[in-house]
């Protein structure tokens, strides 16, 4: 294929390269560099899952990854080469990001594009627009439910206007993040309706069973996603005249992986979501696309080939396209996302770090930190390609996800934890703070999840009154916030918690929303009240500003570059988290006193860290102790210790 081939291609591979651009000589000998690159990783990760057919499919898909190059835009390809020069593109200590519905955050895709200033104020560099692909009518689970890949939802725009606003906005240095939702379609998607209406081809889609023998084998072990409003996992359908894996609701059909038809389908609409200049595709309840009898069917092996296969496609096709994983899944299963044993660096480039964000709620609840750095701390090491989207809060609830081992070596309760802390952010414990929602109560198990804005739930909602409880909600929430900006992560922000927004009172009043208060916190971002952010007096600009703050310092310090992992150091006093990161360019230890009152760190950490002139690089102040070697944090104080000799430069 090239003048220097490395590795001897199936001769099925090299024919689809040719096939695929028959007049493009240039385009076959970039493919064909790229198919030499990743080919191992798409074979091997095929074989593993589809034994014996690897190279006939791995053929098609590389075909289908040429065709897609063909037509690449020219900018986008300059992305590519941008992108390959510059890997560590997501881990740089610049980056922040933003979620929001675009018709909440601004209407339609054209004023999306309109609200580039607001993000930049913020330092927003990624923007995850949540699903705007065409869902079903009605309820449709905040467009979860996609009828149709290829189809932009009317209101917000065409493909025209989203390939306007990917390239608008990427010339301001933003990365526009959309959703792939792998794990199911809707009802009416032409698949599932085609299924409907007999061809086999499209029944092999799905995972339909005629009567309940294996429904209820699976249910034995299966978990329910929304026990309130749609209890079980399998659906009745009429015209399959069979029972429909249906995970989430009866309306969204689980696809079957295990059918490498369906794997192909997907493969090509990678292709054609990258090729409108997508940057990150949100890879939508991945945890959940492998079934295995006698399990939770969540985080099964065979999840992470499959990324592997289509993350091979679109390094061949579209390398600027990365991968976030959406795995809201217990901390023990949430590294393979990023990459481990022959995985890494193959599958995900991004995944939640929803361990994190349990424990910062927690930590606040509690005022102790002792789970938090038994549960951190045991986390497996993340790649040094990997990097974690840190977060407060997103568009879901807070699913309490505490193992129960580790809550056992903090010599807590785990079920009894998770319970209270439900209780705790609906308001329902005596002297909470938390104003939030109780969602998803399932009495057979106990289990109880929790919806409201980071607002709310800090206590910083408009039914509490009076001064000295807003400064306390305001030091929480700055202090969560600055563990989310200051563990080396990609921070994202959910819309309307730069503003302290509070949850929307009339979340039920639109139709298809009365029963999911998810939309409690998923409010129409006020501009009127962002148009006050820039007045230090209110709650939205003092909660704007620092946000703001965040990023620029962040952005100003190497050391939180994502490739160096936070490590929790022991022996400190339960109310202050503290974690230290080491970078090449330079130490940096992150202290966090979730308590209300002063709490010592001793200075000797920062000597252990090699540091000679300890900064606190968010408050600007050289650090110091006296004769009891103790530095004394005040009430929620959130610094970032960077090590600044004079003679540094
Ligand atoms: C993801 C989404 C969530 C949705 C579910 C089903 O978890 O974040 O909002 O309900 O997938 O698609």
């Amino acid at each position: 294929m090239t003048s220097m081939t490395l590795l001897t291609l199936p001769a099925a591979v090299e024919a689809a390269i040719v096939a695929a651009l028959p007049d493009a000589p240039d385009d076959r000998r970039t493919i064909g560099l790229r198919v030499e690159r990743w080919w191992p990783d798409l074979r091997s990760a095929l074989e593993a899952i589809y034994p014996g057919r690897a190279d006939e499919l791995g053929a098609r898909l590389v075909g289908l990854a040429a065709t897609a190059y063909g037509v690449r835009p020219e900018d986008l390809r300059d992305l590519d080469q941008r992108r390959l020069l510059e890997p560590d593109w997501l881990q740089r200590p610049e980056m922040v990001g933003y979620a929001c519905y675009a018709e909440r955050f601004a209407g339609d895709l054209s004023a999306v594009a309109g609200k580039a200033d607001y993000l930049a104020e913020l330092g927003v560099r990624y923007l995850h627009l949540m699903p705007l692909l065409l869902p079903r009518d009605g309820d449709n689970d905040g467009g979860y439910a996609v009828a149709d890949y290829r189809t932009i939802r009317p209101d917000l725009g065409t493909t025209d206007d989203l390939r306007n606003l990917t390239s608008s906005l990427q010339a301001q240095g933003i990365s526009v993040v959309l959703d792939l939702v792998l794990n199911h379609v809707a009802k009416e998607h032409e698949w599932a309706r085609r299924a409907q209406a007999g061809e086999q081809r499209y029944l092999d889609y799905f995972r339909i069973f005629p009567d309940r023998t294996e429904p209820d084998a699976f249910e034995a072990t299966l978990p329910e996603v929304f026990p309130d409003f749609a209890p079980g996992n399998f659906t009745w359908d009429h015209d399959v005249r069979g029972w429909v894996w249906t995970t989430f609701n009866e309306w969204q059909w689980d696809v079957d992986w295990a059918n490498p038809e369906v794997l192909v389908e997907y493969a090509d609409i990678i292709c054609f979501l990258a090729n409108l200049g997508v940057e990150v595709l949100r890879l939508d309840a991945i945890a959940f696309t492998w079934k295995r009898l006698g399990t939770n069917c969540q985080n099964q092996p065979e999840v992470h080939e499959l990324t592997q296969v289509l993350r091979a496609v679109a390094r061949i096709a579209c390398p600027a396209t990365v991968f976030k994983a959406e795995a809201i899944v217990g901390p023990r299963d949430l590294v393979p996302y990023l990459g481990t044993g022959r995985h890494v660096g193959r599958v995900s480039d991004l995944a939640y770090h929803n361990s994190l964000m349990v424990q910062a709620w927690s930590m606040l609840a509690t005022g102790d930190a002792r789970l938090a750095k038994q549960a951190l701390g045991a986390l497996p090491e993340s790649p040094p390609g990997g990097t974690w989207i840190t977060y407060l809060r997103c568009h879901d609830d807070i699913g309490w996800a505490i193992d129960d081992g580790d809550a056992a070596d903090a010599g807590v309760n785990g079920f009894e934890h998770r319970r209270y802390l439900a209780d705790w952010f609906a308001g329902d414990f005596p002297g909470s703070w938390g104003r939030g929602l109780v969602f998803q109560f399932n009495p057979e198990t106990g289990d109880k999840r929790t919806s409201g804005t980071a607002a709310s739930l800090v206590g910083l909602d408009p039914t509490i009154a009076g001064a000295p409880a807003r400064e306390e909600g305001l030091a929480r929430l700055f202090l969560a916030h600055a563990l989310v900006y200051g563990w080396g992560g990609l921070p994202v922000i959910w819309s309307g918690d730069e503003l302290a927004m509070p949850d929307d009172p009339a979340w039920a009043a639109e139709p298809g929303h009365e029963e999911d208060n998810r939309w409690a916190h998923r409010p129409r971002l006020d501009w009127t009240l962002a148009a006050t952010r820039d007045d230090l007096t209110t709650i939205a600009g003092k909660v704007f500003s620092s946000l703001a703050h965040l990023a620029r310092v962040r952005a100003a310090l190497p050391e939180l570059h994502a490739s160096a992992v936070a490590h929790v150091i022991p022996g400190v006093d339960d109310g202050v988290l503290a974690v230290v990161k080491r970078h090449p360019s330079g130490p940096l230890i992150g202290l966090y006193n979730v308590t209300d009152g002063w709490r010592p760190f001793p200075s000797e950490h920062f000597t252990a860290a090699g540091m000679t002139a300890p900064v606190n690089a968010l408050g600007g102040h050289m650090v110091t102790w006296g004769a009891d070697g103790q530095v004394w944090l005040g009430p929620y104080a959130a610094w970032w210790v960077v090590d600044r000799p004079a003679n540094d430069t």
